[in-house]
């Protein structure tokens, strides 16, 4: 029931008279605000109704989430992972950000298979609502394409893997599969490129797909108006029809708190992990992708081998076509759902199989003892990684690969490169087990007493395999010059 404002037909009169936002005795179109909060819903307002409002209040949170992310990330191969690792381990609250959006995109997978079932449960998809529901299948599409690249973003090893086997999946379409993989990873392997693309489609194209269709979906359900209770005469409804504001905003705002107690709560005590770095020569690595990812992960592992096709495009593409085509298929106006059996028994059987093949995959993975102790031994790289302090990136500002030389110093790190010093002492010069870090020995020998080491190196450098080193003049007096210069 609506609160009596005290001046009758508006909200605020200061407000009211300068701008109209909430003047009820305007029209709609001059009354935005009006035309918001009193939507009429048949029927009152329900608790069923909420999980619309809270996809959209998901949205936004990722939205906002996702900004602060990107203010510290860089898209590339290189750089990727050190600043996911920069912004979990130093950046202060950076791990609880990442873990609210993290547990965000799940809890947008949740929701909207609540508001999914609401709407099949009440029939809600049916008369005048089938572009609203059309509207509706593209936005979760548009979700399930941004959990997928949102994935491979960290470039940790479960990203990488997970998102290799995904990609894969695409050669599966005859014809234009392995071109459309290609596109995707630019070019052959998952790299720089790959990254750059994910992390466009993920934050500009996608985004911005989302947001027209969320417009079009609530511009749609405006238009068909709340379909209201499964049953229940005409006019009992339409004397219990309630205003939107305030009960039903009550209730969605109620329902956006139970998200963010719940987000909130994960993240501070159950933070989101990240793995050791993707290495691509890892072999032995076993990828499990995202937990509503893994029924369908079974499901293609049936299929694997013979009529591949069949089981991997022909009847997802089949399901999903008849998933959007339901208010088509099922047209009779009937809404209640025990007069529903067919719609009724598909969808049970639909949520029963696809719990029963997510089921199937941890048990296979228990199952198995290598796989078992594969997916222990990656947890743990996992748990050792992130309670390792951060260390900044070494590799691409190596002091040997970026230290400026002159120009004698920088023909004799070629020498030392020719001469394959590097092979005990490290590409970056920080020592391998076989050989000592070089970095800093210009302060320790001076230019004489290297040059007798490397002439005539002592016992304990050729015990270490060290030879003496045999070049000419020229280059020695080079190479001499690129030691000096490491201090
Ligand atoms: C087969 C492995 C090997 C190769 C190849 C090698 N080194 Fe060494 N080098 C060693 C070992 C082992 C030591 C240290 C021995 C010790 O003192 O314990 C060493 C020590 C040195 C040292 C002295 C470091 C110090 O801190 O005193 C210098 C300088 C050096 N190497 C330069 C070179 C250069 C220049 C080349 C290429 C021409 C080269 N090394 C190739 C194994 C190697």
């Amino acid at each position: 029931m609506a609160t009596q404002p005290k001046e009758p037909g508006t909200y605020n009169p200061w407000i009211d008279q300068r701008t109209g936002i909430g003047d009820r005795r305007k029209g709609i179109a001059e009354s935005p605000l009006r035309a918001v909060l009193d939507e009429a819903i048949p029927g009152g307002a329900s608790l069923a109704y909420v999980f619309g409002s809270g996809l959209l209040y998901l949205f936004l949170s990722q939205v906002v989430t996702g900004m602060f992310l990107a203010l510290y990330y860089v898209p590339s191969a290189d750089h990727a992972h050190t600043t996911v690792a920069y912004l979990t381990k130093e950046v202060t609250s950076g791990s609880f950000l990442r873990s609210v959006h993290a547990y965000g995109s799940s809890a947008i997978v949740i929701v909207l298979l609540l508001h999914v079932s609401q709407t099949f449960l009440y029939g809600a998809y049916k008369g005048r609502r089938k572009l609203l529901w059309l509207a509706g299948c593209v936005l979760f599409a548009l979700m399930l394409g941004m959990s997928f690249t949102g994935y491979l973003l960290p470039w940790d090893q479960k990203a990488y893997f997970a998102t290799t086997v995904g990609t894969n999946i695409l050669t599966y379409i005859p014809v234009i599969g392995s071109p459309l993989k290609s596109l995707l990873r630019g070019g052959a392997e998952m790299g720089t490129l790959t990254l750059s693309r994910f992390f466009v489609l993920h934050v500009f194209l996608l985004p911005a797909l989302i947001v027209i269709f969320i417009a079009a979906h609530i511009f749609l359900f405006r238009k068909a108006g709340p379909a209201g209770p499964i049953q229940g005469d005409p006019q009992t409804l339409k004397r219990s029809t309630e205003p939107f504001y305030p009960k039903q905003a009550v209730f969605d705002l109620l329902f956006a708190l139970v998200i963010i107690g719940c987000l909130g709560l994960l993240a501070h005590y159950l933070p989101v992990a990240l793995g050791p770095k993707a290495n691509p020569s890892d072999t032995h690595y076993v990828p499990r992708p995202e937990w509503y990812y893994i029924p369908v992960f079974q499901w293609l592992k049936y299929w694997e081998s013979g009529f591949a096709v069949v089981g991997i495009l022909v009847i997802p593409a089949f399901a999903a076509l008849l998933f959007t085509a339901l208010p088509f298929l099922d047209r009779r106006p009937e809404r209640r759902p025990w007069k529903r059996p067919v719609s009724m028994s598909i969808y049970g059987f639909i949520f029963i199989g696809l719990g029963a093949l997510g089921g199937i995959s941890h048990r296979n993975d228990l199952r198995d003892p290598a796989i078992a102790a594969q997916l222990a031994k990656q947890q743990a790289d996992v748990a050792a990684f992130i309670k390792k302090p951060f260390e900044p990136e070494l590799a691409g500002v190596s002091p040997f690969a970026a230290m400026p030389l002159s120009p004698v110093a920088s023909q004799g790190k070629k020498v030392f490169e020719r001469e394959r010093c590097i092979e005990c002492h490290g590409e970056d010069l920080s020592g391998t087990p076989s050989a000592p870090s070089l970095l800093g020995v210009g302060q320790k020998h001076d230019a004489s007493r290297l040059r007798s080491i490397l002439q005539q190196p002592s016992d304990a450098m050729a015990d270490g395999g060290m030879q003496p080193v045999d070049v000419n003049e020229e280059d020695l007096t080079a190479l001499i010059a690129f030691l000096e210069s490491l201090k």
